[in-house]
């Protein structure tokens, strides 16, 4: 018993001992004096050469001391920032000086809406990094090309920003990765063709951007991949029919491009939740496979230069809660019974020659 509580005495010793490091502290305090926040004060915690002691958003690995998390919100549930009854703002740039925070996990920078300046590239030598959180700012530049050797990163995400350029290829390395988030930037070119490679992504977010070329087919085999978005780009070519076959896809937003061909037959019979293929060029009949299996929170084709009727299995569909149909070129009754009886006139307007109940009677 003494002997653990010397011991525990000792380690707290040591640990108070090992406390940031001079280099961490000089590299907070360069990344403090490259940023102004102005409203809620939060870098006056930063003084002193404890950065390890209650520095706000600062955490230290205990038995290293070194510098592993830093964890800045502009829009959270911190105290500090319900109390000011207002969301963060802050200005200025990423110091690279950041980057001799060699320990350092997590850096979270977002919702700020004000800090501008490019991504530092130097932040690919970060090796423990694991989370990379710049969104909501206006952080401009490129991804570096080597992220890749980020080797432990799980969620990059620097949606809302001004970032530019292609995908680099080497994304695909980072073999680990589970959430990407690039939506709202300005990024164009195309999606690297072994984007499949990311076998743990779940969530890859890439909407809202200029992207161009087609759908990679890898992406059919990306296991765990349960939402994809490439809404708002400039995507062309078909949807790869296998993308129905995906298990774990209940997401699929590719509305607003440039895609044509016909719908896969088995995205409409599979289990999805949410497929928003509105504002493309897609072609041919709706698919008339759905089934038990069929189950839409969200169907969204309006839009689209689909022709034929509605297709008459869509009432053997397990759920359909929103349907959109409309701005097509379909033609002929609607079918009667579920989940017809539930939906309003605007789920089918603007067809060609579309008849029944919610619209005028044949
Ligand atoms: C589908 O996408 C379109 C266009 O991007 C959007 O206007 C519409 O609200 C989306 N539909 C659903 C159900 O979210």
């Amino acid at each position: 018993m003494t002997l653990l509580m010397f011991s525990l005495t000792l380690m707290t010793i040591i640990s108070a001992a090992n406390s940031c490091p001079p280099s961490d502290q000089a590299a907070l305090m360069a990344f403090k004096a490259a940023l102004s926040e102005p409203y809620l004060g939060i870098f006056q915690s930063w003084s002193g050469t404890d950065c390890c002691n209650k520095w706000y958003g600062v955490s230290c690995d205990p038995t290293t001391g070194r510098v592993v998390d830093i964890n800045l919100r502009g829009e959270s549930e911190d105290p500090i920032i319900a109390k000011a009854g207002r969301c963060g703002y802050m200005k200025g740039w990423i110091s690279p000086e950041i980057c001799n925070l060699e320990s350092l996990t997590t850096l979270i920078l977002a919702d700020w809406k004000g800090v501008s300046g490019e991504l530092p590239s130097c932040l690919t030598s970060l090796s423990s990094l694991r989370i990379l959180d710049l969104t909501g700012n206006q952080i401009s530049g490129k991804i570096p090309d080597k992220i890749g050797s980020l080797q432990k990163l799980t969620v990059l995400n620097l949606a809302d920003n001004t970032i530019k350029g292609e995908i680099p290829a080497g994304i695909v390395d980072i073999g680990g990765l589970k959430h990407l988030d690039l939506t709202n930037n300005q990024l164009s070119g195309e999606i690297p063709s072994n984007f499949g490679k990311l076998g743990m992504l779940s969530r890859a977010l890439l909407g809202r951007n200029q992207l161009t070329g087609t759908i990679p087919e890898s992406i059919c085999g990306m296991k765990r991949l349960a939402d994809l978005d490439l809404s708002m780009n400039r995507i062309s070519g078909p949807i790869p029919s296998s993308i129905g076959k995906m298990r774990v896809l209940s997401t699929l937003n590719l509305d607003s491009n440039l895609i044509s061909g016909e719908i896969p037959p088995a995205l409409l019979s599979s289990g999805m939740g949410i497929l928003n293929l509105s504002r493309n060029a897609l072609e041919g009949n709706i698919p008339d496979v759905f089934g038990g299996d069929s189950y839409f929170m969200a169907l969204d084709l309006s839009y689209n230069n689909l022709k034929g009727p509605v297709p008459g299995s869509l009432s053997a569909a397990k759920f359909i809660g929103h349907l959109d149909i409309s701005h097509n070129h379909l033609c002929g009754a609607i079918p009667l019974g579920s989940p017809f009886d539930h939906l309003e006139a605007s789920s089918f307007a603007s067809n060609d020659c579309l008849c029944g109940n919610p619209l005028s009677t044949c």
